[in-house]
């Protein structure tokens, strides 16, 4: 099956996580597009949502496909979060950020009952690090996070925009993707970054997926997370 259809396929599985007065967290990226856009649909047919989106460009699709939207401020507790990701491995260890939303992803996701991941068959890997992890960061310690990540062993770029210039996040900060290679020991490497001042979040999401949907062929895998 072509990339697009499952990422759709698994958009649509998610839906049946979503119930009727639920708090909902929006993801961000091309998946999370297709859950937004059908979420849209379901609310045109009377289900009753609330969302919280994950970044400006899904707040303003959820706001124009008819999504009414609340905020952190007013809900703490969110029922469900729909959520793409760029690598899964096979402990439900995740790779976000591609998109450059991982910190409001991070807190969405943590702030969920229930994190609901939605992928195309390519984002399943044996072993993270393929991808780059995106590691965002205070712009004012760009130079010294970037040597520190880089004495750990990955290759170290600053995101640029289209222009040219530092791609700045929804929070004002710049993003370092990181190169690893194969990341053996994805925990160790999440609590390293965490010690670094400078760095603001990481794009390893360690523990918080619950449900990932795999689009794969004609069909739509459900993978669970073992509950420590
Ligand atoms: C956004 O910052 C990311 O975490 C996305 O969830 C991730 O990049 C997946 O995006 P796609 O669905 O576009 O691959």
């Amino acid at each position: 099956m072509a990339i697009d259809k499952e990422k759709e396929a698994a958009a649509r599985a998610s839906l049946r996580f979503i119930h009727q007065g639920n708090i909902v967290g929006l993801g961000t990226g091309s998946t999370a597009v297709y859950a937004v856009r059908l979420l849209g649909e379901r609310v045109r047919d009377g289900l009753g949502i609330r969302g919280i989106p994950t970044s400006l460009p899904t707040q303003e699709l959820a706001a124009s496909v008819g999504i009414p939207l609340t905020t952190l401020d007013e809900f703490q507790q969110i029922d469900v979060t729909i959520d793409g990701a760029d690598e899964v491995d096979p402990d439900l260890r995740l790779i976000k950020g591609g998109g450059g939303a991982l910190l409001r992803e991070k807190i969405v996701g943590s702030a969920s009952r229930q994190y609901v991941i939605i992928v195309d068959s390519s984002k399943q890997v044996p072993v993270l690090g393929k991808f780059p992890l995106p590691v965002e960061i205070v712009p004012f310690a760009q130079a010294v996070v970037a040597k520190n990540i880089a004495a750990l062993g990955a290759s170290v770029r600053l995101r640029l925009n289209a222009f040219g210039k530092p791609f700045l996040t929804d929070e004002g900060h710049h993003i370092l993707d990181c190169h690893f290679g194969q990341i053996k020991d994805p925990d160790g490497l999440a609590r390293a970054l965490e010690r670094m001042p400078g760095v603001v979040e990481h794009g390893l999401f360690i523990g918080m997926a619950d449900v990932v949907l795999v689009g794969k062929d004609d069909a739509v895998l459900e993978l669970r997370r073992e509950k420590n």
